[in-house]
């Protein structure tokens, strides 16, 4: 069944603000996938609907105005030379959100046209039987592509240096105007602003020899789209969140003194993946005692002693998207006083943050907000300063594919937009650190927490440890 997607969005760079229709031509039959290797299908996560990635494709194109779009894939590493600590393949960022596809070798072209309907190339490689019997089944050109992307044009990567040429072959046409943007997994030395083509890359090499072909970068077009989630994304993430807050209060149910740091890493990464989570977001942080003050301490090797304090900063990542959750348990089951007292002052602090999260305010107003408070709120804990003099990195980041997710911070926050909050105290003296971390997607009128699901305040923390120490007790765990 063929399908017309119709796409509004602001024109860019036009100067009138007139909303256009850009039409993006899906002639392509949305069939059942028969067998989906390299689309997320079979994954928990599923493949990215059709639509959205159509819709992205359409919003990027407008954004850029006029140009030739070149995403490229990833490639695949070498297990023995890359060392790579986990062997499967994971896409480009940029090339999954505007394909859906886990191939590598693979490459985008997207035209812009300002005076005709925009193109869409997908180049895939061809299939390798002999390959395949070693490496699983992989998508080759052909329908099932098509269908999986919503592109109806795929074509054997083989042919993307011949058609490049051949696009370029007027290089004064308005098209080589608008330029040249590259994306994905593009060699470090094509990505910088380059009027004269230096760019050898087998792959992109044909593309810049474009005499007087402006080249830019994807990353701040794509970035500035993907700061702003949509359904597909905010689904994915929710989802990596509801894991994360699951394990961290596995965690919290299983933690006792004497346990090894891995052994809360074990269990939190279990519940990861028995929940669909295909890998980590990051290397799951567990310090306890003088390691919960290393910021991103994750060699996990301590055994625990009574009266610690544990840090777990963890994010399952889930179809793509990343958690980042943040804990502070203390293993006996108790604070003391002082652990406590601390561990409240943080909390408040990022209760005042969450509090002001609204469409319009910016990432900084909400930082020193958290310290404001942390200055009003200090008392005699850190001695004769504020304890926001032991606060030592920033308040928040964007989440998304990314932990520390693509997007410039000058942007104010806008609904969609997901952020974590994450105050934090360290004071290496007492080997004593906390922090507290939390997701939060701006909605309309405010925040909503996402990793709600996770234990925060002193009194949910004891209690939950209480009941899980009562079930090991009872030989239950
Ligand atoms: N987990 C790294 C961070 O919180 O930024
Ligand atoms: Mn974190
Ligand atoms: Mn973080």
């Amino acid at each position: 069944m063929p399908l017309t997607v119709e796409i509004r969005a602001l024109q860019n760079g036009s100067g009138s603000g007139t909303p256009r229709v850009r039409t993006a031509l899906l002639a392509c039959a949305l069939l059942s996938v028969a067998s989906g290797a390299s689309a997320q299908v079979g994954s928990p996560a599923g493949a990215v609907p059709v639509d959205r990635l159509a819709a992205r494709r359409a919003a990027l194109l407008e954004a850029i105005g006029r140009g030739v779009v070149v995403v490229r894939s990833a490639e695949e590493r070498n297990l023995e030379g890359d060392y790579p600590q986990d062997s499967d393949f994971r896409q480009d960022n940029d090339f999954f959100y505007l394909t859906g596809l886990e191939s590598a070798g693979a490459a985008l072209v997207l035209v812009a046209r300002t005076d005709g309907p925009d193109e869409a190339i997908l180049y895939l490689p061809a299939r390798q039987p002999a390959k395949e019997q070693w490496t699983g089944e992989a998508l080759g050109p052909g329908a099932e592509a098509a269908a999986l992307t919503g592109i109806a044009d795929v074509r054997p990567a083989e042919r993307f240096a011949e058609d490049m040429a051949r696009l370029r072959a007027d290089t004064a046409s308005p098209l080589w105007r608008g330029g040249l943007v590259l994306g994905g997994a593009v060699p470090p030395a094509c990505r910088v602003r380059a009027v004269e083509p230096r760019c050898d890359d087998a792959f992109v090499g044909p593309a810049l020899a474009a005499a007087g072909a402006e080249v830019r970068s994807l990353a701040p077009y794509v970035a500035s789209q993907r700061l702003v989630k949509d359904a597909d994304e905010l689904k994915r993430l929710r989802r990596a969140i509801d894991i994360t807050a699951e394990a961290q209060r596995e965690a919290m149910r299983s933690a006792s003194p004497g346990m090894y740091e891995y052994e809360l890493e074990a269990v939190i990464e279990y519940t990861f993946r028995r929940r669909g989570a295909e890998r980590v977001g990051f290397p799951s942080i567990v310090g306890s005692g003088p390691n919960s003050t290393v910021l991103h301490y994750d060699k996990n090797r301590r055994q625990t002693r009574p009266g610690d304090l544990v840090v777990m900063d963890i994010g399952a990542e889930y179809g793509y998207y990343t958690a980042d959750v943040t804990r502070t348990i203390p293993v006996s089951g108790r604070f003391t006083p002082r652990q406590r007292a601390i561990y409240e002052l943080v909390l408040g602090a990022q209760q005042a943050a969450i509090d002001a999260i609204r469409p319009g305010v910016s990432v900084q107003e909400l930082e020193e907000i958290a310290r404001r408070y942390m200055r009003e709120h200090s008392g005699g804990l850190c001695g004769d300063s504020s304890c926001d003099r032991y606060f030592i990195h920033g308040l928040s980041h964007w989440l998304g594919m990314d932990v520390h997710d693509v997007g410039a911070y000058d942007r104010p926050l806008a609904p969609g937009m997901v952020l974590t909050v994450e105050p934090g105290v360290y004071l290496p003296g007492e080997g004593l650190g906390v922090r507290i971390e939390d997701d939060v997607l701006v909605t309309a009128t405010g925040g909503e927490v996402l990793s709600a699901g996770a234990p925060r305040t002193v009194a949910a923390v004891e209690a939950l440890m209480a009941s899980g120490a009562r079930e090991r007790a009872a030989g239950a765990r």
